[in-house]
């Protein structure tokens, strides 16, 4: 662990005890609010949300989307009290969206109107919002509020621009595809723009004739698709224009004749200026192509490239650094143009991937052509060019050794030292231990953290907390926790702006039966042995985890943002089962009432107006 150069904070409330209710639980002296729930208009083409879910296609193309899951705030001149709220909703609860869940026709087909509502439910939402008297609103038709959907235009930036591997009907130069995607956890850049990730898109497609190598090793469906959007019925050119794209089966002669290449265009870190309404979503394929859980930048300083971390969500899967080849220029923290900033910092620079060795420390290893791999071939000799080697991302790592993680989620950095965290959400396929994951069957996840080297080409870490029931042994309680901060599966991770590390949980073990998912707090520089040395969370000092706040049933708990002066911080609740009651987060559906669920944002804030967790 590197040393802190800042004087560190104490967490100010006590730790709340699990709940597990059809309301949320938060901290003594704190509020939560809901803000800016599914089917929310943001502006006037949208009619505000019905209750029996009879809202339009074209309602919900005008309307927060559903599943509130990454998300990011932008202050607007710096206002602790304004600002734009760019928030991912992953996917959909069918069940909720329609009147009646989904349906279909007699040949199994989907109708076309509530196929076009789901896809306009999924995306990106950028939303103005503000606070008058202590209270958090949506500003209504802001003209900077706006939707992305799976169907919206987008640009391809990057080494795969261009090339035979994106080339489609739709664009034939390779340069364009239409929409995001299963949109997780998220990221932004020092130059003001949010970026939001690709992750279980591989559902969402379908290939009936033999997969490539590719397609294989990510895992693209071979029968149906999540929700059947490629057996849109309708208009037979409307369906083919709008729908045949999502089967991405070849049929015609090439790529310029059917959509077999279209998944290709998915599994990307996507760029969004949030404070221009004109521009499209980029995506910046030189950060790679996998199931990318989110994308956060590394420590920032002048001279030196600009870096982000990736995860792969997958059992077994990786963690990635991309390193710009510019070198950061405080310039363009506040640029003219937001979107050429990005082109220059993420266009062009060096996708790494990591091993973890048994000794403590690690090497970030490049996913280039010139890269040897373990059997002493290169990564060029065996994928060909670099866009090749970027679309098998996944394919490449697995040669040059990289360490199988168990699925990896989120990342935070802290502000303080620049240390790495990244959360290890679970697996319980693991019947191998590795220094880096070391619980076979770990159902309940853990937090690695680590230090560049100098140099940026290696690391040392360590393993900052694992999660347990606090009822198991101390063999897999191996962090000593309590019933008043046991966790397990860690997804959402973030640090605030004070160094304040916040984790959130999307559980599904035995915890469950003692608390709904949550958010716990801790400062890492708390966290010391007996000689006062910076350290991991063991029993000795497990009380310097927090548990802040608890979701409602059903829930993950996800998305993390705070305001300018951190009095505001923002949560996602994801898919809850019966919940919101209300405009007050915390107010508990009564036993026996039904209400059709909303993913939302709650936005907590301190009874007295101070900053959070002090
Ligand atoms: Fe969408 Fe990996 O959580
Ligand atoms: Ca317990
Ligand atoms: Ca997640
Ligand atoms: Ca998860």
């Amino acid at each position: 662990v590197s040393e802190e150069t800042l004087e560190s904070i104490k967490l100010a409330f006590e730790s709340i005890a699990g709940s597990k209710t059809d309301g949320c639980a938060v901290a003594a002296g704190y509020t939560a609010s809901v803000l800016a729930p599914w089917g929310t208009p943001l502006n006037g083409n949208a009619e505000a949300w019905k209750n029996d879910g009879t809202n339009t296609f074209t309602d919900q193309l005008n309307s927060m989307g559903m599943h509130h899951d990454g998300m990011h705030f932008f202050p607007i001149d710096g206002s602790a009290d304004d600002g734009l709220l760019v928030i991912n909703h992953e996917y959909i609860d069918q069940g909720a969206l329609h009147p009646a869940g989904a349906t279909t026709d007699a040949s199994g087909n989907r109708p076309v109107d509530e196929v076009r509502k789901e896809i306009y439910a999924h995306g990106v939402a950028v939303v103005r919002i503000q606070r008058s008297n202590g209270v958090w609103s949506v500003v209504d038709s802001d003209p900077l509020n706006r939707r992305f959907t799976s169907d919206s235009v987008m640009d391809i930036a990057g080494p795969m621009a261009g090339t035979d591997h994106l080339v489609t009907p739709f664009s034939l130069n390779a340069t364009q595809t239409r929409g995001t995607n299963n949109n997780c956890g998220n990221g932004y850049t020092p130059w003001g723009t949010y970026l939001t990730c690709e992750e279980n898109w591989p559902g969402y497609f379908v290939n009936t004739a033999p997969l490539t190598e590719e397609q294989a090793r990510i895992g693209l469906s071979t029968g149906g698709t999540r929700y059947g959007w490629d057996t849109a019925a309708g208009d037979a050119t409307e369906v083919e224009n709008e729908f045949g794209r999502w089967n991405v089966t070849p049929t015609g002669a090439d790529a310029t004749q059917d959509y077999r290449n279209e998944a290709s265009t998915f599994g990307y870190i996507v760029e969004i200026d949030p404070f221009d309404a004109s521009t499209r979503a980029v995506k910046r394929t030189a950060l790679g192509r996998f199931r990318h859980e989110g994308c956060w930048p590394g420590k920032l300083e002048e001279g030196k490239p600009v870096v982000f971390y990736s995860g792969d969500d997958s059992r077994f899967e990786y963690i990635y650094k991309f390193v710009s080849t510019a070198l950061w220029d405080p310039a363009d923290a506040n640029p003219s143009d937001r979107l050429a900033t990005g082109a220059k910092y993420m266009d062009e620079g060096t996708l790494y991937v990591a091993r973890f060795d048994e000794d403590g420390t690690g090497v970030w290893m490049p996913l280039t052509p010139e890269s040897v791999a373990q059997d002493g071939r290169t990564l060029g000799s065996i994928f060909g060019d670099l866009p090749s080697i970027i679309l098998n991302t996944r394919g490449a790592a697995d040669v040059l050794g990289a360490t199988p993680m168990d699925r990896p989620e989120w990342c935070a950095v802290s502000p303080l030292n620049g240390d790495v965290y990244f959360t290890l959400t679970n697996n319980t396929r693991r019947t191998e231990a590795n220094a880096a994951n070391p619980r076979i069957d770990n159902e309940y996840g853990h937090i690695i953290r680590w230090t560049e080297a100098d140099d940026m080409s290696g690391f040392e870490w360590d393993i900052f907390v694992f999660g347990s029931n606090d009822s198991a042994d101390a063999d897999t309680n191996l962090s000593g926790l309590t019933d008043l901060n046991e966790f397990a599966s860690p997804d959402g991770l973030g640090f605030d702006s004070r160094g304040i590390l916040w984790i959130e949980t999307d559980n599904g073990s035995d915890v469950a039966d003692d608390t709904n998912d949550q958010v716990l707090a801790v400062v890492p520089s708390n966290v010391v042995d007996a000689d006062g040395n910076q350290t991991v969370i063991s029993a000795e000092n497990q009380e310097m985890l927090k548990r802040f706040f608890v979701g409602p049933n059903g829930c993950e708990v996800t998305g993390l943002a705070f305001n300018a002066d951190n009095t505001a911080m923002f949560v996602n609740i994801q898919h809850p089962g019966n919940w919101p009651y209300s405009d007050d987060a915390t107010e508990v559906t009564p036993d026996g009432t039904t209400v059709r669920p909303r993913a939302s944002t709650v936005v907590i804030q301190k009874e007295d107006g101070g900053p959070i967790g002090v």
